[in-house]
């Protein structure tokens, strides 16, 4: 690929560019533009006609298999149903003898599913009922027209072809008339095999063998070609939740929490993207592609993972769509408005999808994680803050950054490299005239107590000189074209080449280059950046790799795209485990597919530096949350534009309640180190990180329990209320675990701000809620105008939890290790309450030896007892200092604590509306009890 050089300072100049535009929409395809996803959708007026092949079915001990037809081109399918432990069905759909093996999705999945026994109820002529052995979860396959209906404890929760909306596109022969030069879309000049033409690529072999669609054999878009080989090959299902009022799920878009009706609109599209200046409310794909969806109701929840890595459109018919069908009811008087429906299109591939069952939020999200994993325990220290900005100029600047958080007594872990570190965007080695020490600096750092990330992506500059290239060239590492030439893009390096992650010979190799033998100007605490992973290629279709690119196994690139960025994670953390064993990965990602959770955290791109997008930070944490991904983040103070002192400031304070908490900004941005502003904005953003590290131990306990139970460690409102209809769509709030209620200040210039306690019942009665500043108590649900001054970050515990913190300020999260903890004990209406603690040595996996110390907290009949869970066999030296109890009618005079029957009296003070035990003095792991004394 030869670029004149006026199109390459275009291309740079436009990434360049700082001045906040917003995206141009031209550069992306819509549906009507991809012809896959226009041919698919066209089934939503006709309806298909699949249906099972009598005489085909056959029952086994878990599953059901049948052959399928379609009644229209006579093409036969086979399809499988599994049930899987955990209320989990598995339904695939293939082509029954395809021309070729079509994909299957490898990698995402933990491992392969525990599948659970089933038994067949009954079985009539067009239909029959299945039943797991615990006669919790039925399925019932309809033979003609094909559908099953999906129930858990007898209630109907998902139908799977509930509108006849499955769409499979066989695969076939090239007809001898759809040659090259009868694409559909614009051609650009010069491309030889693209043409203006809208001719179509039609003449059928044999009735109900022609797609009657422009681009069915090769498309076009803007100057792009995509010579299609395969042809044709979508594959297409929807589902409806006939229990469900809102649907949600499917990142990572910017977009409301809550899914928003296509109708009329283009579908919400999956297709990884590096999406410049990307806008908010927009159904428009971006980086990360998490295919699982679910529905909820008051009484039900239920989910769908669509196990596909093609570009995936997914249409939504919500209340919204349905308001004539709505309209009608109303007017004929039947009470039942169609159920919220999800139509996903997949452009190749085979139909496999996962059916969760519920009934409850958190079930679905378990069960979802069950199949594809959680985030492993991070080092405490990620949990932190991280600075970032693209870039820190040199050794000195990192120096000096490093050095006035200290001046101003502001903590700080990470300081992160961006690629302006590498010499000539070659990774794994550095700019030797503004980085000549980058061991030193790393060990200066260390010596803080503080950590480096740096950046490595996955594009690799094609330079004789640079030894990654040399290596990949002469071993046939890289990513092919049509035909078979190392396929050329442009990135940050200029041209550049793309390792084929797909080949687990070149994931070893690349997993190698993080040895500190060969990356030896690191240290085993150096972490790890993995950006622009979607794969981005500044010059390639969509600023994406073309589709008909080759991979290992002789995979196109359209049938593995939304798993490229994974793969690179997989080579990516197996070379840090590799670099050191005893040391849990820490790296950042921006690509991610279902599944990349077990190896990386996210943040949501290249946001703005406005209100809007800070409100996005929340709606689009919380979807990713869901999805599996807890471990979320933006950019704070937004990427592109310079934050005002007062939108930076809020930043910082909506931040401290995300999991990932990094302030990042573009080159061209100016500098925003908290100190460069005005004295009240450093105070409010120190303010809010002293906030941020004295919950560290709630963090980290967070965290331990997603990985140990697959719960999300944020989570939207109607996780814990799902009965009360006002949480469905809010998302300007969000809790963490059960315990904190978390409503930021994002808008501009407020001196108050909405925030609603949810009901727990139909009597509009709600938890307990105490302010944690001030342990004051909300005692009704519903909506509160609650005042905030600059300092205030509106966050609430939730009565009838405890909560562990650590109160002492230190430079960085890694000091904090020995430090004695405080308790916070919010009562309930019944006056008790109950909360974990998980303390381990922070970094390694020593943990999974048994090295750690989980603990339950119980406050009941005025006494606080503890239960450990497991042995506490780690040896901590951290001891509790201080119990904080909200919510007691009357102040104790004193309290006795005990332990090994040995009494002593603590001193007891009041503060505010809470009481404090001072001093209990007690190591982590020996049993006590304090009782209170009236
Ligand atoms: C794109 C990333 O999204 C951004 O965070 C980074 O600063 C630039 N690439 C440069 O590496």
């Amino acid at each position: 690929m030869h670029l004149t050089l006026g199109i390459i300072l275009a291309i740079i100049g436009s990434l360049m560019l700082t001045s906040v535009t917003g995206v141009d929409p031209n550069n992306f395809k819509t549906c009507e533009q991809s012809s896959f996803c226009r041919r698919s959708r066209k089934i939503q007026s006709s309806g298909s006609k699949y249906a099972i092949i009598p005489g085909t079915l056959n029952t086994y001990a878990d599953s059901l298999t049948a052959d399928l037809i379609n009644k229209e081109n006579h093409h036969q399918f086979t399809f499988k149903l599994e049930a899987l432990v955990g209320s989990t069905f598995r339904l695939q759909i293939d082509e029954k003898q395809p021309l070729h093996p079509r994909y299957r999705v490898e990698h995402a999945l933990k491992e392969e599913p525990k599948t659970a026994r089933i038994s067949v109820q009954k079985e009539t002529d067009g239909e029959i009922t299945i039943s797991t052995d615990d006669h919790k979860n039925k399925a019932v396959i309809h033979g003609d027209p094909f559908r099953i209906d999906f129930y858990e404890n007898d209630v109907l929760v998902v139908t799977a072809n509930a509108k006849n909306w499955l769409y499979f596109e066989h695969l076939r022969q090239k007809p001898a008339d759809a040659a090259d030069g009868h694409a559909d879309g614009e051609a650009g000049a010069g491309n030889a095999a693209a043409d203006d033409d809208q001719q179509q690529a039609e003449a059928p072999k044999s009735p109900g063998e022609a797609i009657d669609d422009p681009g069915a054999w090769e498309e076009n878009f803007k100057s792009h070609h995509d010579s299609k080989p395969n042809g044709p090959e979508a594959v297409a299902l929807d589902f409806s939740f006939p229990e469900a009022e809102v649907l949600f799920g499917i990142p990572e878009h910017a977009d409301n929490f809550v899914l928003r009706s296509t109708s009329g609109t283009d579908p919400y599209r999956l297709y990884n993207l590096d999406v410049f200046e990307y806008i908010v409310e927009s159904k428009m794909a971006l980086y990360g592609s998490v295919p699982v969806l679910y529905g909820h109701g008051p009484r039900r929840t239920a989910g769908v993972y669509w196990q596909n890595v093609a570009e995936t459109w997914v249409d939504i018919y919500t209340a919204e769509t349905n308001v004539v069908s709505s309209l009608v009811n109303f007017v004929s008087g039947s009470r039942k408005s169609p159920s919220p429906a999800a139509h996903f299109i997949s452009e190749s591939g085979i139909v496999d999808a996962f059916i969760v069952l519920g009934p409850k939020p958190i079930d679905v999200f378990k069960q979802y994680a069950a199949l594809t994993g959680t985030h492993p325990l991070p080092q405490l220290f990620s949990l932190g803050y991280h600075q970032s900005r693209w870039n820190y100029n040199d050794e000195r600047d990192v120096a000096s950054v490093s050095s006035k958080f200290d001046e101003y007594d502001i903590p700080m872990d990470t300081m992160w490299l961006d690629i302006e570190y590498t010499d000539g965007k070659r990774y794994f080695t550095w700019d030797k005239f503004k980085f000549p020490e980058p061991l030193t600096m790393v060990k200066n750092l260390t010596e803080l107590g503080r950590h480096l990330v740096v950046i490595i992506d996955p594009h690799v500059k094609r330079d004789t000189g640079y030894f990654f290239h040399n290596d990949c060239t002469e071993r046939g590492y890289y990513v092919k074209t049509r035909d078979g030439n190392d396929y050329e893009g442009w990135c940050w390096p200029g041209s550049s080449s793309y390792p084929d992650f797909f080949n687990p010979v070149v994931r070893d190799y690349y997993a190698g280059q993080y040895a500190l033998s060969k990356f030896n100007t690191v240290s085993e605490n150096t972490m790890i950046w993995n950006d622009m992973n979607e794969p981005s290629v500044f010059n390639g279709p969509e600023v994406t790799a073309p589709k008909d690119l080759v991979h290992y196994g002789n995979w196109e690139h359209r049938d593995v795209h939304n798993l490229y960025g994974h793969m690179h994670l997989m080579g990516t953390f197996d070379g840090l485990e590799k670099r050191d064993p005893n040391q849990r990965p820490f790296i950042l990602t921006r690509a991610h597919f279902a599944g990349s959770q077990r190896y990386a955290a996210i943040w949501t791109g290249d946001n703005t530096a406005e209100w809007s997008h800070l409100q996005h930070s929340i709606k689009m944490c919380l979807t990713e949350a869901v999805a599996g991904f807890s471990f979320c983040g933006a950019d704070v103070g937004g990427f592109f534009g310079n934050p005002d002192s007062e939108l930076l400031e809020r930043w910082y304070q909506t931040a401290t309640f995300l999991p990932f908490f990094r302030g990042h900004a573009h080159i061209d941005t100016k500098r925003r180190e908290p100190w460069l502003f005005p004295e009240r904005t450093r105070l409010v953003i120190r303010d809010a990180l002293l906030k941020r590290y004295s919950y560290l131990p709630l963090w980290y306990t967070s965290f331990y329990e997603l990985e140990l139970k697959n719960e999300p460690v944020i989570r939207p409102l109607l996780t814990h209320y799902p009965a009360d209809k006002e949480c469905f769509a809010i998302d300007n709030q969000l809790l963490v675990q059960d315990r904190l209620l978390v409503r930021p200040v994002m808008q501009q210039g407020v001196s108050k701000v909405d925030v609603y306690f949810p009901a727990i019942d139909d009597k509009k009665n709600g938890d307990y809620w105490y302010d944690v500043d001030t342990y004051q108590r909300q005692e009704r649900a519903g909506y509160e105008s609650v005042p905030v001054t600059e300092y205030k970050i509106p966050v609430w515990q939730r009565g009838g939890s405890i909560l562990p913190k650590k109160e002492r300020q230190r430079r960085a999260s890694t000091l904090m290790l020995h430090d004695p903890y405080t308790l916070i004990v919010c009562l309930d209406r019944q006056g008790k309450a109950e909360g974990t603690l998980y303390l381990d040595d922070e970094k390694s996996y020593d943990y999974r030896q048994g090295q750690y110390i989980y603990v339950n907290y119980e406050f009941a009949h005025n006494q606080l007892t503890n239960r450990f869970i497991g042995k506490p066999k780690y040896k901590s030296s951290s001891w509790i200092e201080r119990v904080v109890i909200a919510g007691l009618s009357t102040v104790p005079q004193s309290a006795t604590i005990t332990v090994n029957g040995v009494s002593q009296q603590l001193e007891v003070l009041q503060q505010d509306h809470a009481v404090i035990v001072r001093k209990p003095g007690i190591k982590m792991n020996v049993d006590f009890a304090i009782k209170l004394n009236y």
